[in-house]
């Protein structure tokens, strides 16, 4: 008897207003992301610029995924210190926004980024980002190289241009030495 109590119209009616004001809320939550995708080279930054925004205090989870790698960054509240996986340690900066920073980008640092702003009540939106990160250039190794070879030129150069000095000092002290001989000569002479 009371099976059917518990499934009267009142109790239906509490159960839909629940599920549509957790859709509201939901739907509540606002994550605006400029830019989602990215092309980065070896040791360079990446900043994922979003504006996360809910009702209450939003707590933002970065995640990164590759293949089937799927690896906890950081979590934080704005206005509350960031709580980043050791890791990340040192590489990532916590914006109140929900904007992540990342520094020192490695090969392995591409693949998808995932934000997910959750507000107290529970629910949260998922919002994801593409990062590709290039080997340094060929062209950069050459130019490298390039200079490499610019500053072994240069290095003999200088040290032509020290051995040259040298010699034509030598060959002062020399030509100095011979104008003094005759006059010394003439000196120690003279009494004779
Ligand atoms: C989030 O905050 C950072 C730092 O204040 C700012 O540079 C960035 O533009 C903001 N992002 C958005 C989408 O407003
Ligand atoms: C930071 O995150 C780790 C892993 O989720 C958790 O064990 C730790 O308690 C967190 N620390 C703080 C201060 O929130």
């Amino acid at each position: 008897m009371w099976r059917f109590r518990l499934w009267d119209g009142r109790d239906v009616a509490v159960f839909v207003s629940i599920a549509a004001c957790l859709v509201q809320l939901a739907g509540s939550i606002s994550v605006l992301a400029p830019q989602r995708s990215f092309t980065r080279s070896v040791q360079e930054d990446v900043f994922f610029s979003v504006d996360a925004t809910c009702p209450g205090t939003p707590t933002i989870r970065w995640t990164f995924m590759s293949g089937a790698v799927s690896r906890l960054i950081g979590t934080w509240r704005p206005g509350a210190s960031a709580n980043i996986t050791d890791d990340y340690g040192g590489r990532v900066r916590a914006y109140d926004n929900g904007s992540m920073g990342l520094s020192d980008l490695r090969l392995q640092d591409a693949g998808f980024y995932v934000v997910t702003v959750s507000e107290a009540a529970g629910s949260s939106k998922d919002v994801g980002f593409v990062l590709k990160v290039n080997e340094v250039l060929y062209e950069d190794l050459q130019y490298l190289s390039v200079s490499a070879v610019a500053l072994a030129g240069l290095a003999g150069l200088l040290m032509l241009a020290m051995w040259l000095l040298d010699k034509l000092h030598r060959k002062i002290a020399a030509w100095r030495r011979r104008k003094q001989m005759p006059e010394n000569d003439a000196t120690e002479l003279q009494p004779l």
